[in-house]
């Protein structure tokens, strides 16, 4: 009964409308810009950066990267956050996340400019997100509503359980399900009896960063389950390898779910490209 929702295929397609829509911007002598800050060096950001700077070249938007030291002060990225605020060829604006301890990420992500944001995490977009009037949406709850968007036409009363309640997936997602009308549990670390709510699910949108939390008994039949973990493990052979937050051989009983890896994941960067398009339009109509 379960099928795959494959999200390399959706990423690529939706990858496609945006190259098609660099080249009419790049025809108006507007190229989409986005500046990429990388501070110190994460082996995983590095990971990261480098897979972003990639797929922007792929689809035609141009790129800066901004590299600061492990040690540089608040000070420092406040200052280049300004000046690519000030930079009318810098159209997007992502300072990758984590940042060093001692740096308050809070002030930083409020210094890049809203109409630059594309990751979405400025209290403005927030806002914006929260009372349904427009702004830039964060890329992994924008990319799931597109892979929803595959399964389900009509949203209105269903039950929604989002596991985790991050200002990155959980919260934003659930602004997104709200606003079309689904009726939304957002639970937790704290959330007592959490089986017992999933199982009223007619959508699970999994998002706590533990492997396998979500077990097959967790699932209606029919339920539509969304995975967003992404946690290296080392197999009993020694090997590492990625699992989600579902438990995905248990639930052949569900409507559809999104495999781990090849699910959210490449709709994350494919909706970053996305919003970079939509930044920068704004600058020439
Ligand atoms: N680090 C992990 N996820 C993200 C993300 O979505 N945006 C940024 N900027 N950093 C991240």
């Amino acid at each position: 009964m379960r099928a795959l929702i494959d999200g390399r295929a959706m990423a690529q397609a939706l990858s496609a409308r945006t190259a098609e829509a660099v080249a009419e911007l790049r025809a108006r002598d507007a190229t989409p810009v986005l500046a990429v800050v990388l501070v110190g060096n994460d082996p995983a950001s590095e990971v990261y950066v480098a897979r972003k700077l990639a797929e922007c070249c792929r689809v035609g938007i141009g790129s800066i990267e901004q590299r600061l030291s492990e040690d540089c002060t608040e000070a420092q990225i406040l200052t280049l956050i300004d000046s690519l605020n000030a930079d009318d060829d810098v159209h997007g604006i992502l300072i990758q996340l984590p940042l060093p301890k001692g740096i308050n990420a809070g002030r930083v992500l409020d210094r890049i400019s809203p109409a630059k944001d594309v990751d979405g995490f400025h209290p403005v977009n927030v806002g914006r997100l929260s009372t349904g009037t427009g702004g830039l949406v964060p890329c992994t709850p924008l990319g799931i509503m597109m892979l929803l968007d595959s399964v389900i036409d009509d949203y209105r009363g269903l039950n929604v359980v989002v596991i985790g309640k991050s200002n990155i997936v959980g919260k934003p997602v659930a602004m997104l399900l709200l606003e079309r009308e689904a009726t939304v549990t957002v639970t937790h670390i704290e959330t007592r009896n959490l089986p017992d709510i999933t199982r009223g699910a007619d959508v699970i949108v999994a998002a706590a960063g533990a492997p396998h939390l979500v077990r097959g008994y967790w699932v209606k039949p029919g339920a539509v389950v969304v995975d967003v973990g992404i946690t290296q493990i080392t197999d009993h052979d020694g090997r590492k390898r990625i699992v989600g937050d579902c438990a995905t051989h248990e639930l052949d009983h569900a409507k559809a779910v999104t495999p781990v890896p090849g699910g959210v994941g490449p709709m994350t960067i494919a909706c970053l490209l996305s919003n970079t398009v939509t930044a920068a339009r704004k600058t020439v109509n």
